[in-house]
This record gives C-alpha cells, sequence and structure tokens, in this order.
C-alpha cells in the first residue's frame, strides 16, 4: 500500500473516531434518555377490547347534512360542497385545523331521507348512505358505489377506521413514499396487505420499500371500475394504514374527522386543494437548474462552481449552501469568517442570475454563549418534558433544543429570525432535519413522544404536534418572506411535511441511494406527492449518497428535466458531482436537457400558473387524463408533465430502447416527429441522449428561445385543440397576460387563432410557429401571405393564422 493511501486511510479513521465522539456517544446517551423519558410519561394502558358505535337512536338534518346518534358515539356528516363531505365521529379531541385553508364554503343544498335500511344524505354529486349499525356507503350521482365503511372501532384514544376495497381498487397519495405508485401491491392479481406508517421520520439514506420516510399524509385516492374518491383524515397522530382486502387507517389518538371527496383524478385534486391550500405561483427562476452540494464551504468554492457554469455554457438558477457554511452548524447562521462580505456576494452572483439558498434546521444549540437559545429560553419557547425539563438532543449543531412551533409567539419569534439573511441577499430557504430528527443510536430519531406543546394554546403532546411540526416552520418561514420582501415570491425547500405543505413549500426526496433503484422510485414518489397535494418535488440528480456512473447520472438528469424540482445534490463523503464531472459525451447530453429545460420554460411557467389555480400537480400519472384505463393503473416508471408531455424516463443500465404503454389518441415523437397511435404498447429508441418523450396530438407546446416565443403546433388530424401560455414579470405580485391559442386542423390545413387576457404587455420581440406532423404549402398571417421556411414562420403578433397543406 503506497505511503499516501495509507495516510489518507488513516486521516477517514481518525475523522470517524471523531465523529463517533462527537455525535455518537450524545446518540447513544440520548437514546436511553429517551426510552427513560417515554417509560416516565408513558399514556395509560389502553383498555380492553373495542367501543363501536353500536345501534342508530336517532337522526336529525342540520344545515348543510345530518346527525346520527349512535348508542356509543355521534356521526356528524356536512357537505362543504357538493362532492365534498366532512365525516365527523365523537368523542375525541378535535383536530386544530392546521392542514385547512378554506373554512367559508358556499352553501350546498342538501336531504335527508331514511331508506329501509338506515338514512341517506345527498347531495346533486354525493350521496352518504348511513345504516343503522353504523356502516356509510358513498355513491356518486349515478348511484355507483365508490367507497364503504366499516363501524369504526374505538380504543381509549385509538381509533381503527376501516372502508371495504373493490378487488381491483388502486390505491394513491400518503405523502411521500418509496413504494410502488399503487400502495395496494397486487400479487398473482391478488391484492396483498401493504402497511404504512405515519410519522415522519428520517430513514438515513434510504432504498425502495423503505417505510416512512420524511413526509407521511394521511390521505389517499383510491380508484376503481366505477370511479374515483379521495379520503383525507384530519388527524396527526401516529398511524398505521394496511391495504388489503380493506383499508384500515389505525390512530394511535385524536379525532376521527376526516373529508371524502367524489370525481375523476384531476376533481379530487383541485377540490383537496382547495380545502388544504393551493401552491402559490413560484417565482420563475426556481423552475430552472439549481446546484446544490454538502461541502461548499466558502465563497471561492461557490464563484468557483458558478464560474464552471459560464465555462462550460451550463445555465444555473441557484446555488444551494448546505450546514458547511455554517459556524458550528448552528441555525441561522453563516459563518463571516468564509462569507466575509455576504451582501455583496449575494449581489455579484445575482448580477449572474445566480440565487443563494441557504439551509437551516430547527434544532438550536443549547448553550449560553448563543442568543438565540437565551432568547428562546425567555419565551418559553423550547420543547419540554412534562415536568418541564428542557429537551435537549444531539443533531449537527451539537447539543439541541427544539422551538415548539405549534405556540403562535414562537412562530412570531422564529420568523424574525430569517429577517437578517434576507437583509444581506440571501434568496430563499432550505429546511432540513426538520421532522424534527435528532441523532439516536436505537428507536425514533426524534423527540420524545411525551414531549410538550403548546398546540395554539389547548396543550397537547409531540404524539400529536410531530407530523405537524415542519409544516408549523414553514407557515413561519413564509410568512415573514412575504412581508418582508413584498414584491419577491417566497421559495423554500422543505425536507418534511403535512398536509397543506404545498401552501409555503417544495419539497426534495431526501437523501437517496445513487442506485438505479432510486432513480425509478423517483417516480412513483414524485407522483405520489402530486397526488397527495405537494405539487413541486424532485430528487437528489444522481442520488445522494454514492457515486453514480455517468450514465445514471445522465439518466437521472435527462428524466428531472421534466419534473418540478431540478436540482443536483450529494452527500459530504462521496466526489462531488455536477454537470461537468463526468466529461465528454455526457457533459455535451446534459447541456442539451438543461437548455431543453429553460427553452421549455414558458411551458412549465404556465404549468405552475395552472397549479396555482387549480391544484393540478404537473407531474402527473398515465392515468390522470384517462382514469377508466385499467391498463395505466400501476404504471410507475413514466408520467406525464402537463397534458402535452408524456415522458418514459429510462431506469435501467444499458438500456438503449423501451416498451411504452400509450394512452389513447395520436402521440408525436418529440425527436423525429413521427406519429404514432396511442392505445398500444411500443418499443421507443433510447440512445444515451435521448429519453423515449411524446407530444399529445392537439398541443400547442410554448417554447422560448432567447426573447422569441415559440409556439410547436402538433395538430390533431381533425378537430380543434387549445394552448395556453401564462407570463407576467417571473417575480412579484403584478400584471399578468394569458395568451390562449385554438388551433383547428381540417383537410386542406390548420387555422391558429390568438386571443389574449390580462395587462401584462408581451415581452417577446417575436413569435416562431413551428409546424410538426403536416407539410406547409403556403400561410397567410391576418390574410397577407408569408413565407414559411423549414416548417417555421416568424412573426410578430398575429390575430389567426392560416396554414395551407401540401396534399
Ligand atoms: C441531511 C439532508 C441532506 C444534507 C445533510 C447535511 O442528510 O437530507 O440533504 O446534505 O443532511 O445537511
Amino acid at each position: 500500500m503506497g505511503f499516501f493511501r495509507q495516510l489518507s486511510l488513516t486521516a477517514k479513521f481518525i475523522l470517524g473516531s471523531l465523529f463517533y465522539l462527537k455525535y455518537q456517544l450524545p446518540a447513544f446517551v440520548y437514546s436511553f434518555k429517551r426510552d427513560r423519558t417515554e417509560r416516565q410519561f408513558a399514556s395509560s394502558a389502553l383498555p380492553n377490547g373495542f367501543t363501536q358505535p353500536g345501534k342508530l337512536l336517532q337522526a336529525e338534518s342540520s344545515s348543510q347534512g345530518a346527525r346520527f346518534y349512535f348508542e356509543q358515539a355521534e356521526l356528524e356528516i356536512t357537505f362543504l360542497a357538493s362532492d365534498l363531505v366532512r365525516i365527523k365521529w365523537s368523542p375525541g379531541i378535535a383536530p386544530i385545523p392546521y392542514a385547512i385553508a378554506h373554512h367559508d364554503w358556499a352553501d350546498v343544498e342538501t336531504q335527508l331521507a331514511e331508506t329501509e335500511t338506515g338514512w341517506v344524505v345527498s347531495s346533486s354529486d354525493l350521496k352518504v348512505l348511513v345504516d343503522s349499525s353504523a356502516h356509510l356507503t358513498f355513491c356518486n350521482q349515478a348511484g355507483q358505489v365508490l367507497r364503504e365503511e366499516l363501524p369504526p372501532k374505538r380504543q381509549g384514544d385509538r381509533w381503527i377506521h376501516q372502508a371495504r376495497l373493490q378487488p381491483e381498487e388502486c390505491i394513491y397519495g400518503l405523502g411521500e413514499r418509496a413504494s410502488t405508485l399503487n400502495l395496494r401491491a397486487v400479487e398473482d392479481e391478488q391484492p396483498s396487505s401493504r402497511s404504512y406508517r405515519m410519522w415522519n421520520f428520517d430513514p438515513a439514506g434510504y432504498d425502495p420499500g423503505t417505510d416512512p420516510i420524511y413526509i407521511c399524509i394521511p390521505i389517499y385516492c383510491g380508484l376503481h371500475r366505477s370511479g374515483s374518491y379521495l379520503t383525507f383524515f384530519e388527524n396527526s397522530f401516529d398511524a398505521k394504514f394496511t391495504f388489503a382486502e380493506t383499508a384500515t387507517a389505525d390512530f394511535e389518538g385524536g379525532a376521527l374527522q376526516y373529508y371524502v371527496i367524489a370525481g375523476d383524478p384531476p376533481q379530487l385534486l383541485e377540490r383537496y386543494t382547495q380545502l388544504t391550500g393551493r401552491s402559490p405561483l413560484p417565482a420563475r427562476w426556481t423552475l430552472g437548474y439549481h446546484q446544490s452540494r454538502w461541502g461548499f464551504r466558502t465563497e471561492a468554492t461557490i464563484r468557483d462552481e458558478v464560474k464552471q457554469f459560464q465555462a462550460h455554457t451550463l445555465p444555473l438558477s441557484a446555488i444551494h449552501l448546505d450546514i458547511d457554511c455554517q459556524v458550528g452548524h448552528r441555525a441561522f447562521s453563516i459563518d463571516p469568517k468564509r462569507f466575509p462580505k455576504l451582501a455583496s456576494f449575494t449581489q455579484e452572483l445575482a448580477e449572474l442570475d445566480v440565487r443563494f439558498i441557504a439551509i437551516n434546521n430547527p434544532g438550536i444549540r443549547s448553550s449560553r454563549e448563543s442568543n438565540l437559545f437565551l432568547e428562546g429560553q425567555v419565551l418559553e419557547a423550547f420543547c419540554t418534558d412534562p415536568n418541564g425539563e428542557l429537551i435537549v438532543a444531539p443533531v449537527w449543531a451539537g447539543r439541541t433544543v427544539f422551538p415548539d412551533f405549534t405556540k403562535p409567539k414562537v412562530r412570531a419569534w422564529w420568523s424574525r429570525q430569517y429577517a437578517y439573511l434576507l437583509e444581506a441577499g440571501v434568496n430563499g430557504f432550505w429546511h432540513d432535519m426538520n421532522e424534527p430528527t435528532v441523532f439516536a443510536t436505537w428507536g425514533d430519531r426524534s423527540l420524545p413522544k411525551a414531549a410538550q406543546h403548546d398546540m395554539e394554546g389547548r396543550g397537547g403532546d409531540h404524539r400529536e404536534a410531530h407530523n405537524v411540526y415542519a409544516l408549523l416552520q414553514a407557515e413561519a418561514a413564509y410568512q415573514r418572506l412575504r412581508q418582508y420582501r413584498p414584491q419577491q415570491r417566497p421559495f423554500i425547500v422543505s425536507r418534511s411535511g403535512w398536509a397543506g405543505l404545498q401552501r409555503y413549500a417544495w419539497v426534495w426526496t431526501g437523501d437517496t441511494a445513487s442506485s438505479w433503484g432510486a432513480l425509478r422510485q423517483t417516480i412513483a414518489t414524485v407522483v405520489g406527492l402530486g397526488l397527495s397535494g405537494i405539487p413541486y418535488s424532485g430528487p437528489d440528480i444522481g442520488g445522494f449518497q454514492g457515486n453514480p456512473s455517468a450514465e445514471l447520472y445522465v439518466r437521472w438528469l435527462q428524466m428531472a428535466t421534466f419534473l418540478t424540482f431540478y436540482r443536483t445534490h450529494v452527500a459530504n463523503n462521496v466526489q462531488p458531482r455536477a454537470p461537468w464531472t463526468y466529461g465528454e459525451p455526457y457533459l455535451s447530453i446534459i447541456r442539451h436537457f438543461m437548455q431543453l429545460r429553460y427553452r421549455l420554460l414558458p411551458y412549465l411557467y404556465t404549468l405552475a400558473w395552472e397549479t396555482s389555480q387549480k391544484g393540478y400537480p404537473p407531474v402527473r400519472p398515465l392515468f390522470w387524463f384517462s382514469w377508466h384505463d385499467e391498463r395505466l393503473w400501476a404504471i410507475e416508471d413514466a408520467f406525464f408533465l402537463g397534458e402535452a408531455l408524456l415522458v418514459y424516463p429510462i431506469v435501467q443500465a444499458g438500456l438503449r430502447s423501451r416498451t411504452a404503454v400509450l394512452p389513447q389518441g395520436q402521440w408525436y415523437d418529440f425527436w423525429n416527429d413521427t406519429v404514432i397511435e396511442g392505445d398500444q404498447t411500443v418499443e421507443l429508441a433510447a440512445p444515451l441522449d435521448q429519453i423515449p418523450l411524446l407530444v399529445r396530438a392537439g398541443s400547442i407546446l410554448p417554447m422560448e428561445d432567447h426573447d422569441q416565443l415559440i409556439l410547436h403546433l402538433y395538430p390533431l388530424q381533425h378537430g380543434t385543440s387549445e394552448g395556453r401560455v401564462y407570463s407576467d414579470a417571473g417575480d412579484g405580485y403584478g400584471e399578468w397576460r394569458l395568451d390562449r391559442f385554438w388551433m383547428q386542423r381540417n383537410e386542406q390545413g390548420l387555422t391558429l387563432s390568438w386571443e389574449q387576457q390580462g395587462d401584462y404587455d408581451f415581452h417577446y420581440q417575436g413569435v416562431r410557429l413551428h409546424i410538426h406532423g403536416l407539410s406547409v404549402k403556403q400561410a397567410w398571417i391576418d390574410g397577407q401571405p408569408v413565407a414559411v421556411e423549414k416548417q417555421q414562420i416568424e412573426w410578430q403578433r398575429f390575430g389567426q393564422v392560416y396554414l395551407q397543406s401540401e396534399v
């Protein structure tokens, strides 16, 4: 063994031992203490046996539904909209409405009628049948059964809720999962039992199958032959969801209050995000490429990284700084020795159109040297055990205490801390370790369940507060960013969260392995997050823990080009990774995809605007547009980006073509314009510099090239279709415009008309039409003949374009 290798191994050993002493020993001690606290304050043992509602005694109508009195429980059914019903079983403590964004629902006309077996409460879109022994059946307008629920069971504070599933039924959602897209796996055509935990958790690196991970949300969509529905349990306690013959939700405590929505998948998400809030339109730059690394320590390293982007002609929108930019890994710090002139440095980056994103963990170092700690103590901001002893646990900053974000004045205090970093030009924040995570050698890596929380003044413990912890941290940050910089849209990325997180933050999928399996997993995880109301997410490109091969990195980046959050990030103990790391021919391929991403920005931004209006995730499962097509229900290695693009990533080493199940309609191959009939399975080419990418016939795909808007027209064989382009200043809350285009195709040719809404000036210098799949003979713009070159026409503005096709 060479001298240098020996030296490096010794250095690694010494560093490893220091790490052991610094973090592992305290982690070991904390694990003991946590267990002791849990034992000391263990909640009373559950009574033997379950209580069930018993027989129905009485029913009465209420203003928006009905109330049912059973022997042992009460049930309140309230229609918030004609397709959205809230079900409330009592007893049980009422949830604090952290998830809920909308409270003032318009009146809905409902009826209560008696039937042979019980009662029916109905609106124009949804019927709920309640029988005399507390079975609930949800039917759509046509009378088809969407969901059948068994009487709930209660044992002390615990609730068990069960619904029968249809044999073919697929289940999607539950927040962020490293699972199959359909959470109810089917083996040998029989549904097999699968369980998922509702407890936000840092798995410290994960592979497909790991459960739980960082964001658990008790929401799922059921899809079967008679239709689809969504259920959201407004309960943040630890729970276990099992999908087999039935869907069982077993909550450790809290209320049994939940919502059922009926409709097709887009309607479900639209209604759910009306209830829990929609993601606001992000600044346009957020949709560009982000570069991150656990290891950017100094201004000089970042300056150098940015220069490399320029030298390699690669676009870049943001740089993310991990904990090593801080002083001793402390929250809200940036080391002035290594960033001596932060404000001028962020300004220097801004001039290059690069934003500066700083990490922030929720734990505060417990030290009398820390002002944050002292202030927090005066404010009684930190979580304690029931005896009032501070809970102190090891995290990156050392001995750490945890702000109780369920206390309004703590959120206000916390939110003020962002001000000075904003003042220094920091553009956004990355919230990490906020499950909250601590270092423990065994058992749960979080606060003891007995840790006390304010819960908006009504009191509670970590059993209830754990899952909403990161949501409330994000809320505090978001409110401050809105107030402090009213003309800029906040950008927050959070590792953990709960229902409603979409109102404040984006997410990334945490510490994935650098493996082909993890690349494939990302698709189901991101699509599942979208179906849980969280539209903006993405993986560490290439994976967090490991050194991907050049091929794996290229394939990962190609896929991520079509996801919302486009960021490379790596751990500190692997090779630094950036788009140029692997040299040629990979660099050119990567550059091509990154440039494609920026050319697609008008499309992505229009999708983001649609998300803010409707709550639809930009990244969608294959069944989104044709839910009745069962072939599409379990496809988890492909996705739609909006309505126009169908992406079939390559998720296996060495693959140079792959099969693709096409939904109905016609599809254009993005790379060569071949028109492919839908409703069939095809083999598509995937040389290393391409992944299969299809465009739906009828699409008007907006792209840009410097100051020109390019409309790629992919006509239908016959008929009319619409395309839209949303634009505004790209940030702030000023004027906007919506350009709407109608494309009508007939035997002779194609007509394109343009209609404009809104007051924001059209900011492109000109428009280029690029016509696919139809050979243009002659063209007229507003009645004037114009030249067509290589299927393209350049113009400034027009009302109507007519294109005559070659016969
Ligand atoms: C966590 C994060 C990771 C980050 C690291 C150091 O593992 O998930 O993204 O780089 O902490 O802060």
